[in-house]
């Protein structure tokens, strides 16, 4: 993983604060599973589960409060 893949917390709108988030979120999935194999095989999984999908949202959610609070909430 590149050193640079996260160089800053603060974006230009919030849609790119919600991008940023789903990008740290997924992020992490790579951190705690590695190989590439084993999360393509894992993918179809949560992929066509609606509880998984909440879940996976839930986590961006968490992120996207983070990077939101880091903006300032992009009130200018
Ligand atoms: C695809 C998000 C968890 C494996 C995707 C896509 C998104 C996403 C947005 C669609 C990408 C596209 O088609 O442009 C997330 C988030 C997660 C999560 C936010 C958890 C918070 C996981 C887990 C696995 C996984 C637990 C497997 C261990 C994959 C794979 C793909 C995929 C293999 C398809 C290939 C790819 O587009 O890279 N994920 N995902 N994801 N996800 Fe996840």
């Amino acid at each position: 993983m590149a050193d640079t893949w996260l160089p800053s917390l603060v974006t230009d709108s919030p849609e790119e604060g919600f991008a940023l988030a789903v990008k740290i979120s997924r992020n992490s999935v790579k951190v705690t599973q590695p190989d590439a194999e084993t999360r393509q095989k894992l993918r179809p999984d949560y992929a066509d589960d609606a509880d998984s999908l909440i879940a996976v949202s839930q986590v961006i959610a968490i992120n996207f409060q983070t990077v939101a609070a880091a903006n300032g909430y992009w009130r200018g």
